[in-house]
């Protein structure tokens, strides 16, 4: 067992108007969440049905604003750039100054979390391990970062930056994204076979792909319900991280 590791973070607020520069208060609460979520010690993990407890991982994963910067300077992990950009789409334009966006800093040395508008209804998007260095990181919409500020409901939990790092470290979405197909699946043999992505507050079972009495693991972060409805990985999806930090995200194990 490799024990804990602690991914140093650079966050990256990429605001067109004042109000999607958002304080360090909501950038903290998300930094929170995330210690939270990748230990297993959110509140709301007491929600997990009682059938899929036993499989509640912790991921000993720890997140902390880099204190040193890529020249070795002292930093608060916080970079500020005010951009002409009314919203950016998924094609990683916010990654790069010459796009209207912030330039990475060494993406195998700090995790990037760019925050800025999304058009599109997009919440966030990530890149997967492996990827090329230059557009590494994920990218979250403003008002669906942290719990504070501008996080708005049903998006104030702080869950979406909790999913997009999982595909950061190698997880796929719990239903496989075969579009209810039930032939594509997340690699992860304790997350049910599901048919599509679930949304909202669902109730418990919801049942697809013969994946009764239980039905689908909505409370899973690799789902797409709402914040408050979302607590858990379970051991398998570790595994993939594990796998992960032993191979092409190995940099950050020191
Ligand atoms: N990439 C997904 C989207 O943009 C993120 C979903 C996150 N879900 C959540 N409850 N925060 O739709
Ligand atoms: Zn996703
Ligand atoms: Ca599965």
């Amino acid at each position: 067992r490799r024990g804990v590791v602690t991914f140093p973070v650079v966050v990256h607020v990429v605001y067109n108007d004042a109000g999607q520069n958002i304080d360090g208060a909501q950038i903290a609460s998300q930094i929170d969440v995330l210690n939270r979520d990748y230990r297993a010690a959110n509140p709301d993990v007491s929600k997990v049905p009682d059938v899929w407890r036993s499989l509640v991982v912790d991921n000993e994963c720890q997140f902390a604003l880099a204190t040193t910067d890529p020249l070795g300077k002292p930093t608060d992990g916080i970079v500020r750039v005010k951009t002409d950009q009314t919203s950016f789409d998924a094609n990683d334009g916010v990654k790069a100054a010459a796009t209207g966006g912030s330039d990475p800093w060494p993406t195998d040395q700090y995790l990037n979390i760019w925050v800025c508008r999304l058009g599109g209804g997009l919440l966030g998007y990530a890149q997967f391990p492996g990827g090329p260095p230059q557009t590494d990181g994920v990218v979250i919409l403003d008002t669906a970062f942290g719990t504070t500020g501008t996080a708005a409901p049903p998006y104030d939990g702080g869950r979406t930056a909790t999913h997009e790092i999982g595909h950061w470290l190698d997880l796929f979405h719990i239903w496989g994204d075969d579009d209810g197909a039930c032939t594509n699946d997340d690699r992860v043999a304790d997350t049910p076979n599901q048919a599509d992505s679930n949304t909202g507050k669902p109730k418990f079972p919801h049942v697809t792909c013969d994946n009764g009495p239980n039905g689908d693991m909505f409370v899973n972060y690799m789902d797409y319900v709402d914040d408050d409805t979302m607590f858990m990985f379970t051991k398998g999806q570790g595994e993939r991280i594990n796998a992960c930090l032993d191979g092409p995200r190995a940099s950050f194990v020191v």
